[in-house]
């Protein structure tokens, strides 16, 4: 980045759509919330205005974006859709389920947000996003809104912290709602394909196309940075599944029974002390973050349960507690 860095101004969503419109045609790079978590948007037809989110990132270039469309016109223009994405389009969207489609030859989505594939990531925000997408008529390419490697931001302040001295504008929706990302889903001659575990489920989806759903990267193509095991990663060490608290450890609990010496955690944040996984989901990164700041060398996570949003949930926090590839290139 050239020049002093800029602060981005933090502006209310229902006061936000006109000005983050402006910012979008005219090539810039802002944030802003979905249902899942915050974004870090760009006009996905501007090459430049792309490119200026992989700066911002510092995502490696070969990783390809995720068009947001605002209604299925749109999404026809960017993808060939069959009947089972019609089918998957109907019954999710607007929501937190994103296809991997067969790309529209004639797609307006630049080539630098869809890495050069023939195929297509695409998906209809709820929202604030969605709104946006409508008013500037063109789809908005946007990862989620943190540093490559860093952990992902479901609020403002989150965003803010990550990324303020790099973009003009944080369109504040408050938390997100659902505080994972969504489920990557590869459509491929009526196959389905979880890339990404996320906010829907293998088992809602299975219920409403009646066809088995296959999980995890297929033999060749891309691979998304969702699985690189750097992907989410707070500075403190991760210990998954602990049954004891060592001394200097900062406890992720989950549910209402606490692991054995949990009273000697430095700092204890509970994901949902009833058990309930969409509660968990949506504190999940907020906690991480807050007992990472408590700067604990160590975060010591209790057991989640493996089923419905505690895939994605495990997912994530496997791959926050993988080994680190090396830092960030400025920390
Ligand atoms: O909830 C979300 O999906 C958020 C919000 C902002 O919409 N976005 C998000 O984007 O998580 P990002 O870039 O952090 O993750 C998108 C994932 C990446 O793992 C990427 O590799 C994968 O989608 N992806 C994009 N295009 C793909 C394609 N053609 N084939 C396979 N994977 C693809
Ligand atoms: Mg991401």
């Amino acid at each position: 980045m050239s020049g002093s860095p800029q602060l981005a101004r933090i502006i209310p969503a229902e006061r936000a759509l006109e000005e983050a419109s402006r910012l979008l045609l005219a090539g810039s790079v802002i944030a802003i919330p979905t249902e899942t978590v915050y974004g870090l948007a760009a006009d996905a037809t501007n090459g430049q205005a792309v490119a200026r989110i992989f700066e911002a990132k510092r995502r490696p270039s070969f990783n390809p974006l995720i068009a947001h469309v605002c209604d299925l016109a749109m999404a026809e223009r960017i993808a060939r859709l069959d009947s089972m994405s019609r089918t998957l389009a109907a019954q999710f969207w607007p929501g937190p389920l994103t296809l991997v489609l067969e790309a529209n030859p004639h797609s307006p989505v630049h080539e630098l947000a869809t890495a050069g594939l023939d195929t297509v990531a695409v998906r209809m925000p709820v929202g604030i996003a969605r709104q946006i997408v409508a008013r500037i008529g063109r789809p908005i390419a946007a990862p989620s809104a943190n540093r490559s490697g860093r952990l992902t931001a479901t609020t403002a302040a989150a965003v803010e912290a990550d990324l303020g001295d790099r973009i003009p504008l944080i369109v504040d929706g408050g938390p997100t709602p659902v505080g994972v990302e969504s489920t990557i889903l590869s459509v491929q001659n009526g196959q389905l394909r979880i890339l990404r575990p996320g906010a829907v489920t293998a088992e809602e989806i299975e219920a409403a196309t009646g066809v088995a759903v296959a999980a995890g990267p297929s033999g060749s193509g891309v691979i998304a940075p969702g699985m690189l095991t750097s992907h989410y990663a707070p500075s403190a060490r991760m210990r998954l599944n602990v049954r004891t608290v060592e001394p200097g450890e900062a406890l992720l609990a989950f549910g209402p029974h606490r692991a054995e010496a949990a009273d000697r955690a430095v700092a204890t944040r509970n994901l949902s002390a009833t058990g309930n996984l969409a509660e968990a989901a949506a504190n999940l990164y907020a906690h991480l973050h807050a007992l990472d700041a408590t700067g604990a060398t160590s975060i010591a996570v209790e057991p989640v349960p493996a089923t419905g949003l505690g895939i994605a949930i495990n997912d994530r926090l496997s791959r926050a507690a993988a080994p680190r590839d090396n830092d960030e290139p400025d920390g």
